[in-house]
């Protein structure tokens, strides 16, 4: 290999581990402490006795790295934190065809979260709701004023919103949390607003907490991929593209189907979330809410055909921080985040979303041609052949089950991210 930087690197699976944490070291200039951290996974036993109660040990996931992706123009490193085959490859392979396309392009709101104060009993929640708006400004100063780390650093209260439910009122107050996750700055200012807003509202105070359905802090990826990029043995491109198409309209007009469309996207949505020490029961939650906002479970990303290419978007909630959090204490989840060489939130959500709409682009790919199980069931061959995981029997495989002569390095014809 001559090249030292970028994300594609030809190759990259065929080689020993010892040789593809070398390449790492070079690429994103890792320290000896790094590769220490890659062996030992980033977490003792001391550390984990700090940071839950009734600790017994620590629990290892698989680390890998997607390659081949470029994000608004930049090359990508993405580390991938999962336990289930192939999704590494599959986002690997799908990354490097959107690369033919010239990359992902995604942008990001503000990293806004909402606190939701709730008041209960209230006679008059229409009245309540005026008061609360009339008072909107020493509301803000006071949420403000809980916050002055977080206005010293550009962030803070931005603006209130009240809703009513029968008895109920709910105050929102949006807060930017620049690049934390928010869980903690947002209850804080919840839990410090609870009382003046029940008095100003004519009730008593209910629940103070953030709301997962951040849907003011979305990131929206899109892709093009030539057709030709999506040729799969004897499936040619423009029939793959079309098939594509055909699954995104099904995910569309078929919550079941969505339902499982999604699950692709969140194989590499978690596996990011995770291995930057993220809180993924948050992003999913904020997923699948978002997903359902329209009253309807829906796709997080959809795929037409333009020009002959095929374009995707998706578009989702993105709730995670590049400071604060597991961060403190997770050697692996800062290493992480320095081999993506990302240090604000923002363009770290648009990265984690470009994993989740290549993943998204391979399932739909493979299902749109040979079917899911020949370059899966060849990958989980791997591991089942090392007792950890007997699952199914793999159906008949063909070539990909007979090309795994060295399992620990074989790669499937379709799913590897290989050159
Ligand atoms: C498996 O982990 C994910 C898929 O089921 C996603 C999909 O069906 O789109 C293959």
């Amino acid at each position: 290999m001559t090249e030292t930087k970028g994300s594609r690197i030809p190759g990259f699976y065929r080689l020993p581990v010892e040789e593809r944490r070398r390449e790492l070291r070079v690429r994103a200039d890792l320290s000896p402490d790094d590769m220490g951290t890659l062996e030992r996974g980033g977490l003792d036993v001391a550390t984990a006795d700090r940071v839950v109660e009734n600790a017994v040990g620590v629990y290892a996931l698989p680390l890998g790295v997607g390659l081949n992706f470029v994000v608004n123009g930049r090359d990508y490193l993405v580390p991938m934190a999962v336990e289930e085959p192939s999704v590494i490859a599959a986002a690997s392979n799908a990354a490097r065809m959107v690369r033919e396309g010239g990359g992902f392009t995604a942008d990001a709101d503000d990293p806004i979260m909402t606190a939701q104060v709730e008041v209960m009993g209230v006679d008059d929640p229409a009245a309540a709701k005026l008061r609360l708006e009339a008072a909107s400004g020493e509301l803000l100063n006071l949420a403000h004023a809980t916050l002055p780390r977080l206005a010293d650093r550009g962030g803070g209260a931005r603006a209130l919103e009240v809703r009513t439910l029968p008895g109920r009122v709910i105050l929102h107050v949006h807060i930017d949390c620049r690049n934390a996750m928010g869980a903690n700055l947002v209850n804080t200012v919840a839990e410090a607003l609870a009382d003046r807003v029940a008095r100003l509202a004519g009730g008593r105070s209910g629940l103070r907490i953030l709301t997962n359905l951040c849907d003011r802090r979305r990131v929206r990826v899109a892709a093009r991929v030539p057709a030709r990029a999506l040729a799969n043995g004897e499936f040619d491109g423009a029939a793959v593209r079309d098939g594509i198409v055909a699954a995104s309209r099904f995910a569309e007009d078929d919550p079941y189907r969505a339902a499982t469309h999604n699950k692709g996207i969140m194989n590499g949505v978690d596996a990011v979330v995770i291995a930057t020490g993220n809180d993924w029961r948050g992003v999913e939650a904020g997923a699948h809410a978002y997903a359902a906002a329209s009253g309807r479970y829906r796709p997080l990303a959809t795929w037409r055909s333009e020009g002959g290419d095929l374009v995707g978007q998706l578009e989702m909630p993105m709730a995670v921080g590049t400071v604060g959090g597991t961060l403190h204490v997770h050697a692996g989840a800062r290493l992480a985040q320095r081999l993506l060489g990302v240090t604000d939130a923002n363009t770290l959500g648009t990265i984690i979303a470009s994993a989740g709409l290549a993943s998204n682009l391979a399932a739909l790919r493979a299902l749109a041609s040979e079917g899911i199980q020949r370059g899966h069931m060849s990958l989980h061959k791997r591991s089942s052949s090392l007792g950890a995981w007997e699952g199914p029997k793999p159906p008949a495989m063909g070539s990909a089950e007979q090309s795994s002569a060295t399992p620990a390095r074989s790669a499937p014809p379709t799913l590897e991210g290989r050159s």
